[in-house]
């Protein structure tokens, strides 16, 4: 106490002489130039001391400043040495991928208390800027993206401290005006007014670089310790991540040069075993690469609604729109919405023929797969204006123009009305069309095709092979919409739970952030339906007020656009709160009602909801996150609320949600990484040090880069240490689930699928194998392997746990290597009298598919003996 009480007061009596030095001489405004400043962060050097160099900082505007903010140090000021290759310490995260996310003339300045501020322009013709602190230039904290005024814009700032009004003067150029605006604590800022130019003072310089070209950036002297520590941060990360990276099966015959086999001896220890989460194994669920509409939904029918729209494709493919996915054939075809079935399906299509053998085609998703012999439910909502009734031939006819099934219906209402038929398929096709023909006039929506076989029979049902491979893995969970779904892109595409239940032409369709279009046929009855099915429990993740944070620049800002308005903050949390009520809530309750009314009178027992995915932590998240929270709390405490830690396993979001979620008391936090195989192997003991007393752990997102076996190998290990850690760890997902062939945004991916065709990768079968042999205690164990090679014993994952409610004893061994590994594991009294059954995952690294073999043994004795092939994992699953 007394050393760290110390070492603060060295700390304040260092930054009060560099506040004194840097202050000599002068009043009001501090130098006009930061190049002979003395600031020296939180080193114990005087920055004007023999021993302090020149700090240059900098962004490219080649890149636009993709790469963040860079250093070169200079002694001279004439040869600049980049730190680190040009490292970036600090990178924008403001707006959508690819041109956003651009720090630009960024500007670095040193408080008087040792603080370091940095602020940059997003590009040039916006009205917002950014902003971060550091008190160290390597750990940044949240930034901000504050709004100038309407039609202002920020370039090239200079910041200044006024020391008697104790304020910072920012000023800048916008458009051909310069601006200034004051703060004081760079979270408000005075309205920025203008200035003559001559007050404008950039004290930015240009240097010339090694690698050649004069770039523009500003200059303080430092300590030279200080470009010491940046340089060695730099240095640690990008050697973590080059030994991550290196790790590739095609080294590992040099990296295991001279080995041919290794052998373990394992025993269980007689203490220490622990309770572990009984509901590791789940599945994340999100509209991406086509997962839903096009996928696990089973409509056939592509754009059934006619709510296409240029919008969702950003107004890049002028073919994206209310006809999409429909043909007219001699017959007159037009989109209206003056009178609709729905005002949220604003859209529908008028058909007028005068003639016979027109129609309307819908070619549906890449074709309409059907099957000889099985039924199909077709339906569609009619209103004939003119009131007279319309004979309309429905069929479906396969590419050679051979009609597969056909039927009329005779439509007649002036209002919408619902019609339906069942059409049975005369032969098989994977790529048939549906078309209808009429003569006369006609008004259409909903125009839907269902297989009716799907999962489990239900309507509006889910695609059955896909969903029995879903339910294969045995999810204890299922975590739904997303994913960025979840937030959305921009402030009006934040998914909206109540608009997805109720009849499905009341849905209000919307955009996909994945660039296409979200029907909202399966919806959030859908999913609690599907999670009771196969017994999982549903994890809804619900935006935290603010949009996803890659969002598209539009109107509003670009990325978390300011947040939902806190006026409308308190609605936004009664929506959240009616979400468990209609799960859980009784009949005779408002949203149970709306449950019971949906099919489903009996509560859903919904236990857990995730607040935020993946956020950018800010003081706008902050502010609506914490009031969320606290609402859910109070009304719902049995509810577990999922808190959220940005994208990365490490870095600001990481640090700032998790210094949230332990302030608030946040019962868990989804943490999110996808990283190469060789991170998973090398970060093993991620979990082993986290405090046991903080938020537990949801791994919501993860997986390795590559759907080969030596990906999923090493997702495989890693799992055997998050059991391990199963009693910080207890929930774990892999990202993402689905990708239909054709319309991937995404890869890796567990499941691709086409209209006829499932294709489970791998890494399934690894999630397969962890789903279906899970228990609820960890037993610990010893492990003595033939060698003190860390690299080799990196690559033995063995896992041992139990099912205490019916005794199984489950063993799971990687053996990433690619030589055998014999075991000798004894079991003690654990395995007596019992039978195993082993399931063996194996192949060569690069393989891409591979298939379990299973055999079952009664086991002799107390040891078990086994020879782990090369590339593989074993799983035992010991029961009486
Ligand atoms: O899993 C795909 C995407 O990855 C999710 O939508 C998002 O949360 C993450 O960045």
């Amino acid at each position: 106490m007394l050393a760290q009480n110390n070492k603060e007061l060295k700390k304040v009596l260092f930054f009060a002489l560099v506040f004194l030095t840097t202050q000599q001489g002068q009043a009001g405004e501090s130098p006009t130039s930061q190049q002979d400043q003395a600031q020296s962060g939180h080193s114990l050097a005087p920055a004007n001391s023999p021993d302090s160099v020149f700090l240059f900082s900098y962004a490219t505007p080649a890149d636009k400043g993709h790469s963040g903010l860079h250093f070169a140090w200079s002694a001279d000021k004439k040869t600049w040495n980049p730190l680190a290759s040009e490292y970036g310490y600090i990178r924008s995260d403001y707006g959508e991928w690819g041109s956003q996310k651009q720090m630009n003339t960024p500007c670095l300045f040193q408080t008087p208390t040792g603080e370091w501020q940095c602020i940059w322009s997003l590009n040039g013709s916006i009205n917002q800027f950014a902003h971060a602190a550091s008190t160290d230039l390597i750990k940044w904290g949240r930034q901000s993206y504050p709004y100038l005024e309407q039609g202002q814009t920020f370039y090239q700032p200079v910041i200044r401290y006024d020391r008697k009004k104790k304020e910072y003067t920012i000023t800048f150029i916008s458009g051909d005006q310069y601006l200034r605006m004051t703060t004081k604590d760079f979270k408000a800022y005075s309205s920025p007014t203008p200035i003559p130019q001559t007050q404008y003072k950039d004290d930015r310089i240009t240097v010339t670089l090694p690698a050649g070209g004069a770039i523009t950036g500003n200059m303080t002297k430092v300590p030279r310790q200080v470009i010491a520590k940046l340089e060695q941060f730099a240095k640690d990360k990008q050697q973590k991540a080059n030994q991550a990276r290196e790790i590739s099966p095609k080294n590992d015959s040099i990296r295991f040069a001279g080995i041919q086999s290794l052998t373990a001896t394992i025993a269980l220890r007689s203490t220490g075993r622990k309770p572990i989460s009984d509901r590791l194994i789940g599945v994340f669920f999100e509209d991406i690469n086509y997962a839903a509409d096009g996928g696990l939904y089973a409509e056939l029918l592509q754009n059934r609604d006619f709510e296409y729209t240029p919008g969702d494709r950003k107004y890049n493919d002028s073919a994206w729109n209310n006809k999409h996915s429909w043909t007219a054939r001699g017959l007159g075809f037009t989109i209206d919405s003056t009178a609709p079935l729905h005002p949220n399906n604003a859209h529908y299509a008028v058909l007028d023929a005068t003639t016979p053998g027109g129609a309307l085609i819908n070619s549906g998703f890449d074709g309409i797969p059907l099957k000889k012999g099985e039924e199909y439910e077709f339906s569609l909502f009619a209103r004939n204006d003119n009131g007279k009734s319309t004979a309309l031939l429905v069929k479906l006819v396969a590419q050679d123009g051979s009609v597969l099934a056909q039927t009329v219906i005779q439509t007649h209402a002036q209002q919408w009305q619902r019609y339906t038929a069942q059409l049975t398929a005369q032969g098989d096709a994977a790529n048939a069309q549906l078309e209808m023909s009429l003569v006369g006039r006609v008004m259409l929506d909903m125009v839907s095709l269902f297989p009716k076989k799907t999962f489990k029979g239900r309507s509006n049902g889910m695609r059955a092979d896909l969903a029995e491979a879903i339910a294969a893995i045995h999810p204890r969970f299922i975590r739904f919409p997303g994913g960025c779904v979840s937030h959305g892109d921009g402030l009006d595409n934040i998914y909206r739970w109540k608009n997805t239940v109720g009849p499905i032409e009341a849905r209000k369709p919307q955009s996909n952030i994945w660039r296409y279009h979200q029907s909202a046929g399966l919806g959030f009855y859908e999913y609690f339906q599907y999670c009771e099915d196969i017994g999982a429990e549903p994890l809804p993740v619900i935006a935290a007020g603010v949009p996803c944070q890659n969002s598209t620049l539009t109107a509003k800002g670009g990325g978390q656009q300011g947040g939902i308005p806190m006026n409308e903050m308190d609605q936004y949390t009664q929506d959240i709160l009616d979400l468990v009520e209609w799960a859980n809530g009784p009949v005779t309750s408002k949203w149970g009602k709306l449950r019971a009314e949906s099919g489903h009178p009996a509560p859903f027992n919904l236990k857990y909801i995730g607040i935020g995915n993946e956020d950018l932590i800010t003081d706008i998240f902050e502010e609506r996150f914490t009031m969320i929270y606290k609402a859910v709390r109070q009304k719902y405490p049995g509810i577990t609320v999922i808190g959220t830690v940005g994208p990365f396993y490490e870095g600001t979001d990481y640090e700032q949600g998790w210094a949230l979620a332990s302030r608030l008391k946040v019962p868990m936090v989804d943490e999110h990484y996808y990283e190469s195989p060789g991170w998973f192997i090398e970060n093993q003991d991620f979990y082993d040090h986290y405090d046991r007393q903080k938020p537990k752990v949801y791994l919501g997102e993860y997986a390795s880069w590559g759907n080969t076996l030596f990906n999923a190998l090493s997702e495989a290990l890693y799992l055997t240490n998050l059991e391990r850690n199963g009693d910080v760890v207890q929930m774990a997902s892999y990202a993402p689930l689905l990708a239909r062939e054709k319309h991937t945004q995404w890869n890796p991916d567990m499941i691709y699928f086409s209209n006829t065709e499932i294709r489970p990768t791998v890494n399934y079968e690894v999630q397969k194998l962890f789903g279906n042999n899970a228990g609820n205690e960890y037993l610990p164990s010893t492990i003595q392997v033939s060698t003190d090679a860390q690299a080799v014993r990196k690559r033995l994952g063995v896992s041992i746990i139990r099912d205490t409610t019916n005794g199984t004893v489950i063993v799971k061994m990687v053996n990433l290597l690619p030589f055998p590994t014999t075991i000798k594991l004894d079991l003690g009294d654990l395995a007596k009298g019992s039978q195993a059954e082993k399931s063996v995952l194996q192949g060569l690294p690069n393989d891409k598919t591979a298939s379990v073999t299973v055999t079952t043994a009664t086991p002799a004795g107390r040891i078990l003996s086994e020879i782990l092939p090369p590339y593989s994992l074993t799983v035992w699953n010991i029961h009486r």
